[in-house]
């Protein structure tokens, strides 16, 4: 590979591009640092395809097709390696080179975009290119006015970025590219999904119970616990229900509290925080980042928070400052010399003002306001002043510093592998969380409970207005009724428990990202913890429903009636649960669950009989899917077999048989007996929490290619070509490339002699 022509484009130096040409940003910058040799590049993009121009920290300008062709297999024994690592689904056996409990976790990003859609079609980036690190034992600071891109930049550094994004660019985790997701670290979220009606001590010991290895004991995961509730100096809350929207508990701030000291009981190496300060007075959040830095310092443990507005002293703890506007990088560097950088570019802090708010200050062009420039005390806007101060960064020596110390991270430490933390057992799990769910619905009136006082109310209901149903022949239409009624309208109810699901499903979210549990694990618990509320209910409002109306009175039969309303409410409520997983949303999911209920009911086969159903798709599949069909004819069968009705029929028998009405009247499937109707229902439980097993998986699995498909087409569209030129006799492909020499950006066409 040679150069064959330079042409320098960017007259202002590096290639940021205004918001005006948001439509074709370039988002493929790319180093040059003649001094280093080709062979010596950390190829360790995996990313860097032929639909991407070569992104990697440096590339020397004269390499050979030797060189290019041992670069390529590095390519692929390196990203081969990172394939293998995540394809054992986060677990990494092997391990290669230093022990990362004493490298610790270094991450480098080098020219990160991200883009999303515009309305016209195009794509916007609201993050820059930026480029920055963090090294065991330090804190990094992203600080920048609201709606600078933070929190964007934390989901992107942690793998979390949506799917409507696409980023380009290298995030490399000590030196490689390797997934972070499931266990590696931990991310406490600006929102608090917590379990709003445990107390503070039950909420982090359950979770110490998950997290922690079995090698620990309960009493050391109990101390584990305590202590780093009193880190986070909530010992005074610690029997204090959490609270939600129903219940007051604990206020916005001390929720954080409890956010992060879930997240750091394990200790984890890498730790993002997305505002955690945000709520606490300044000496709370002074006092919650100084644990948590020291903790870093002591452990060599890596943290990243984003930080809103944080006192003199709080802005003090952070090692390293990534100072954010609009997603451009103002400044990255040393905490103390923020104040020197913003001087020399011609905004100096006032004297008695908090550095942190005067760079706020300084870069916020929300309001339409006037800053101060340089000593003559002209004014500028703060879009001025923002440009001004991305121009001096581009060309600083503390940008050319955080360049050569991204390339020296990943010169260092290529090849370290990030472990994950072995945590409680499968069995552990399943009972930690089955009781911990146990207690929740216990607690939450609107899971259970609310269903049990309405189910009473309506059994009673149901028991008058059918009350001593009688023999009669007329009676067989009204045991109909009340029977269909029973199987599909009481079922139907479990969609009233549909908001607390959703809440579960975002807490299972949260976790999950963490790592902190298995899917195995929170399906097996849901299912068991529920189990003992729905027999419950099904019984106490079930016997007086089927008492006050008269049905057959036997033991055996009620049994059988309570186990099939129990079956069927188990199943109304896995099906909601994958209704659940599917849509998060909660008035979209009890729509969506009611409809397909509604459409079961409907093709039960008693509102439209049996043989009279439409056959395309309304009999074939949708009435043999329905599980109202099998709950109808179940109960059908338990109350009609073995009595007999006298016959009105003129010229007719005297009396009719339960047989005859099951056959002739509801065209019941008399092939088979009503307990063979039980078990399709409870193996239709079965495949449904399958179902809802696999959804889950499915999607952690799918949400990651589907993003870095997408990801990968819409860079393909704005990148640039290779193509061959007949006046050089080769393939001639041009690059946008950043000079760290002269800190300015340059458009290089590259000559493949081949
Ligand atoms: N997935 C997304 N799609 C579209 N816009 C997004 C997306 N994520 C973030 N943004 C936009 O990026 C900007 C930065 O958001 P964010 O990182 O949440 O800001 P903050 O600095 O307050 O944490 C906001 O204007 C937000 O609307
Ligand atoms: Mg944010």
């Amino acid at each position: 590979m040679k150069f064959v022509t330079k042409e320098r484009t960017n007259k202002s130096g590096p290639s940021t591009p205004t918001p005006e040409e948001d439509e074709n940003v370039d988002i493929h910058n790319s180093y040059i640092a003649p001094d280093i040799e080709a062979d010596d590049v950390p190829f360790n993009n995996a990313a860097s395809s032929t639909n991407t121009p070569p992104r990697s920290p440096r590339l020397h300008a004269s390499s050979s097709k030797r060189s290019r062709s041992r670069k390529s297999e590095d390519i692929r024994s390196k990203s081969g390696k990172s394939e293998d690592i995540r394809s054992r689904s986060g677990k990494v056996e092997e391990h290669k080179g230093a022990d990362i409990n004493q490298v610790g976790i270094y991450i480098t990003w080098s020219e990160v975009w991200v883009t999303v859609p515009t309305k016209r079609g195009g794509r916007r980036p609201i993050l820059d290119g930026l480029t920055g690190y963090v090294q065991p034992g330090e804190c990094l600071a992203i600080m920048g006015p609201s709606g600078c891109g933070k929190s964007l930049l934390l989901d992107t550094l942690a793998g979390r970025l949506r799917t409507n994004t696409a980023q380009t660019g290298d995030i490399l985790i000590n030196g490689r590219r390797q997934t972070l997701a499931f266990g590696t670290s931990a991310y406490v979220t600006q929102d608090e999904t917590l379990m709003s009606t445990l107390t503070v001590m039950e909420a982090v010991y359950y979770s110490a119970q998950l997290q922690l290895p079995d090698s620990m004991s309960r009493a050391e995961k109990r101390e584990r616990a305590e202590m780093t509730i009193r880190d986070m100096g909530l010992q005074d809350a610690m029997n204090t229900r959490i609270g939600g929207w129903s219940v007051k508990g604990l206020s916005g701030g001390q929720k954080r509290r409890v956010s992060i000291c879930i997240e750091i009981l394990t200790n984890p190496k890498l730790l993002f925080l997305d505002e955690p300060t945000s709520g606490l007075d300044s000496a709370a959040s002074y006092h919650v980042m100084n644990r948590i830095i020291k903790l870093a310092q002591l452990d060599k443990r890596t943290v990243i928070a984003s930080i809103h507005q944080p006192s003199g002293e709080v802005f003090e703890l952070f090692d390293n400052l990534c100072l954010l506007s609009s997603g451009r990088q103002i400044y990255f560097g040393p905490t103390a010399r923020a104040s020197e950088f913003f001087a020399s570019s011609g905004f100096p802090c006032p004297a008695m003002r908090n550095p942190s708010d005067h760079f706020l200050r300084t870069i916020n062009k929300d309001f339409d306001v006037d800053i101060k420039h340089g000593h003559g005390g002209s004014v500028v806007t703060a879009k001025k002043a923002i440009d001004i101060l991305v121009k001096t960064y581009l060309s600083s020596e503390t940008r050319r510093q955080a360049v050569s110390k991204v390339y020296e991270i990943c010169q260092k430490h290529q090849e370290t592998i990030v472990e994950r933390d072995r945590q409680a057992g499968f069995i552990t799990q399943c009972q930690v969380l089955t009781r911990r769910s146990f207690i929740n619905m216990f607690r939450d009136l609107g899971y259970y409970w609310l269903r049990f006082v309405i189910y009473l109310a309506l059994c009673v209901s149901i028991g008058s207005v059918f009350h001593d149903i009688g023999h009669t022949y007329g009676s067989i239409q009204d045991r109909g009724s009340v029977l269909t009624f029973i199987a599909g309208f009481l079922t139907f109810m479990a969609v009233g428990g549909f908001p607390s699901f959703v809440e579960d499903m975002k807490i299972f979210g949260r976790e999950r990202l963490n790592g902190h549990y298995g899917v195995a694990a929170f399906v097996v618990g849901s299912t068991i913890s529920s189990a003992p509320y729905l027999c419950f209910i099904s019984v106490i409002p079930g016997a007086i429903a089927y008492f006050l109306v008269g049905l057959q009175r036997d033991f055996e039969h009620f049994v059988y009636f309570c186990l099939l309303l129990f079956a069927c409410m188990l199943l109304v409520e896995s099906l909601m649960m994958m209704v659940a997983s599917i849509v998060p949303d909660f008035l979209m999911g009890i729509i969506t669950g009611s409809g397909i209920q509604g459409v079961m009911m409907l093709n039960g086969g008693y509102f439209r009989l049996p043989r009279d159903i439409p056959k395309p798709f309304w009999k074939y599949p949708v009435y043999y899917i329905s599980f109202h069909k099998y709950g109808f004819q179940g109960f059908y069968k338990n109350e009609f077999l073995g009595l007999t009705f006298p016959n009105v029929k003129v010229g007719g028998p005297p009396t009719i048989s339960g047989e005859e009405i099951l056959r002739d009247i509801w065209q019941v499937e008399m092939e088979y007996s009503k307990w063979v109707n039980l078990v399709i229902l409870l193996g239709m439980v079965v495949l449904y929490r399958l179902v809802f097993f696999a959804i889950i998986k499915a999607s952690e699995k799918l949400k990651p290619k589907i993003a870095a498909y997408l990801s990968s087409s819409r860079t393909k569209a704005d990148d640039f070509s290779t193509a061959p030129s007949v006046e050089l006799g080769c393939n001639v492909r041009r690059v946008r490339a950043f000079s760290l020499f002269d800190c300015r950006c340059y458009t290089v066409d590259l000559a493949f002699a081949d």
